[in-house]
């Protein structure tokens, strides 16, 4: 069986709203209910589409009211929110009888003892938290989940400010040397996982945490790649994601809780380390699902830059 019926929670967001416009486009969904804070934010227009006005995610009985008849709950809550909100998001889906739960973890995975050792006590101890909790709900088979584990998504790293690849000024730092395998995402491709999920037999996914890619590559290529596609010669910065992630510990000890989550980030996803680079992501329906290549995504974002 599918899911026809699906919740989205943060369908406003960067992410949120690719998954959105993806499942409103799969034949066999017949409703999909939006629950936000931002009931004027510009959402599709589509028959199957409610829009659901949600105050606070800490009033649990009025959000099961919402999510009474719904097969599937969809999280793309931000970080922060979804650190804060999660558990009552749980307890709402499993007292309306929401079968699947797909948590906002989105990130490195957390559950690995690399992650754990370096960030497991502070920047992803609330993403953990969310995974043992639908862990522990599901194995009392109070609920279902599948938790998408997808490293970087590169769109994002390519178009917003951050410390290791500056688009605008041409510049990027090469981590660790510069040859490290990583795999990455792009969100178009987590929502299309997504819809796939909805789509294919639900046993196929039931309680899995999932590791996904769409591409592989080294900082190498990727410096290659944005030489290439811009036709330009690009700055490098030869730096260690230890020394990044000391001077983020660092920031954070001044206040920086932005920089401190940046360092940490950087290297979970990038240091090769098995946190962030999933090689059977790249065979998980392979063929089912398009994956771009490295140059059409930076040309895609390039593209966007420039617009
Ligand atoms: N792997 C990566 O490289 C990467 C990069 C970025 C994000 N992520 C992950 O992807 C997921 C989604 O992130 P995003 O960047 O798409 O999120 P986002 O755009 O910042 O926010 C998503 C939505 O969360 C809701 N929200 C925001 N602040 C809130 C608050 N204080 N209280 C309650 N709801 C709030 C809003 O929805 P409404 O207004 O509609 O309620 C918002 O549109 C997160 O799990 C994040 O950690 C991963």
């Amino acid at each position: 069986m599918a899911f026809k019926k699906i919740a989205i929670a943060g369908a406003s967001g960067y992410l949120g709203r690719k998954i959105l416009d993806h499942l409103l486009t799969i034949p066999i969904v017949s409703r999909v209910t939006v629950l936000t804070h931002s009931p004027l934010a510009d959402f599709p227009s589509s028959p199957i589409l409610t829009v659901i006005s949600i105050p606070s995610y800490r009033a649990v009985a009025a959000l099961t009211l919402a999510l009474q008849g719904h097969e599937l709950l969809i999280s793309a809550l931000s970080r922060l929110s979804a650190d804060e909100t999660d558990e009552f998001l749980i307890a709402a889906a499993i007292a309306a009888g929401v079968r699947r739960y797909m948590p906002s973890e989105y990130t490195v995975d957390c559950m690995h003892p690399h992650a754990i050792a370096v960030s497991g006590s502070t920047v992803i101890a609330g993403k953990i938290a969310s995974a043992q909790r639908v862990q522990h709900s599901a194995e009392k088979g109070e609920i279902e989940y599948t938790t998408l584990v997808t490293g970087a998504f590169l769109d994002f790293w390519f178009e917003y400010p951050n410390p290791i690849i500056d688009t605008n000024a041409k510049t990027i730092t090469l981590l660790d040397g510069g040859e490290k395998k990583m795999t990455g995402v792009t969100t178009e491709f987590v929502a299309r996982c997504i819809g796939a999920i909805v789509a294919m037999p639900e046993e196929s996914t039931n309680n899995q945490r999932i590791r996904i890619a769409e591409v592989e590559y080294t900082g190498k290529a990727l410096l290659q790649t944005f030489e290439e596609v811009t036709n330009e010669k690009w700055t490098v910065v030869d730096r260690s994601t230890d020394e990044i992630l000391n001077e983020a510990v660092k920031a954070g000890g001044k206040g920086d809780m932005r920089g401190f989550y940046m360092g940490n980030i950087i290297k979970l996803n990038f240091d090769g380390e098995g946190a962030g680079y999933f090689e059977e992501g790249m065979e998980w329906l392979d063929g089912a699902v398009k994956r771009q290549s490295l140059k059409e995504i930076v040309e895609r974002s390039i593209s966007r830059l420039n617009w």
